[in-house]
């Protein structure tokens, strides 16, 4: 690395993935801008070690997230090392979760992304140098029953990020894409505390469906071994320290049998798949 610090930003740094790879990429040396909400996770995490700058900022607020990107267009060393990692999900049949919801998570997800990316390109393409990791989910790829609206934020980044790379290729600029299975963070509890009572407020129509696929994603997760934010926040570091990066990472204990059936099978097939995976195949309310 030169003697001057480059700039990495990472989004969603207060917890999570976010926060073991703003760790890591300043015991790398990169000079680490962590934004979150929880500003006093922030300082803890910039306790931690040398190089982390604390920036609170609330992604689901336009206003608050252009003043934060007029602040990165401002720095004296911009960012060259983009994580977009901010992030969470709500829970719900499509009826169950309100438009002002699906809103709301679309600014964080995807939105905010549009805006911060928007932001640092400029340099970037000045630099002919950079890369933009977006953290996607095996959901960018397919969707779980009750989740639509969380699967169609990541999609929607996946296109984007996909584009991004063909764009940006012929200006030096790398585009990586992270596609995490199920990892061990506060990514759940978020989901419950933003999806609230479900039980409570659906119909009647709808508890046998939520009932069902609960019980079958419990079986589902029974056996198995969830990682650590490590495991990710790993393959972020090797993407950014990498001259040549893969295109997309992906790691999850369900990656392989999800993603490979999505890649081998075809549409009925991989409903069908879903179907039996979950329950829903016979259910008739
Ligand atoms: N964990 C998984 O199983 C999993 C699987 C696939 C993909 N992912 C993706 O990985 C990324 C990181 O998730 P994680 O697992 O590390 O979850 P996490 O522990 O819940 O961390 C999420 C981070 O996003 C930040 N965030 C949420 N809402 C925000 C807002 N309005 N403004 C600013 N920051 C906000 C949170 O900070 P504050 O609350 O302090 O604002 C937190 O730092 C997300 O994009 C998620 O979709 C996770």
């Amino acid at each position: 690395m030169s003697e001057q610090k480059e700039t990495a930003l990472v989004t969603g740094a207060s917890s999570g993935i976010g926060r073991e790879t703003a760790l890591k990429l300043a015991q790398k040396g990169f000079a680490v801008i962590a934004a979150a909400r929880r500003k006093e996770r922030l300082v803890e995490l910039a306790d931690q070690v040398e190089g982390i700058t604390p920036v609170q900022v609330d992604l689901s607020q336009p206003e608050e997230t252009e003043k934060f990107c007029g602040y990165l267009s401002e720095l004296p060393t911009p960012v060259s090392v983009l994580v977009n990692n901010a992030g969470y999900s709500v829970r719900g049949a499509l009826e169950d979760v309100s438009i002002g919801t699906v809103k709301r998570l679309f600014e964080v997800n995807l939105f905010a992304l549009i805006r911060i990316t928007q932001a640092c390109l400029p340099a970037m393409r000045s630099q002919r140098k950079g890369i933009i990791v977006n953290l996607s989910s095996i959901v960018g790829k397919f969707t779980f029953p009750n989740s639509g609206v969380y699967a169609a934020s990541k999609h929607a980044l996946e296109a984007i990020t996909d584009a991004m790379r063909l764009e940006l290729e012929p200006l030096g600029i790398k585009v990586v894409t992270i596609r995490p299975g199920p990892i061990d963070t506060e990514f759940n509890d978020a989901a419950t505390k933003m999806t609230g009572d479900l039980m409570a407020r659906t119909d009647p129509d709808y508890k046998p469906i939520y009932q069902t696929a609960g019980e079958y994603t419990g079986k589902l997760f029974a056996d198995l071994h969830i990682p650590g934010p490590d495991l990710i926040a790993n393959l972020i570091l090797e993407a950014v320290l990498s001259e040549t990066p893969k295109l997309v990472y992906s790691a999850g204990p369900i990656n392989d049998e999800f993603l490979g059936n999505r890649g081998r099978l075809d549409d009925e097939g991989f409903h069908q798949f879903m179907q039996e995976k979950f329950g829903l195949k016979d259910l008739k309310v």
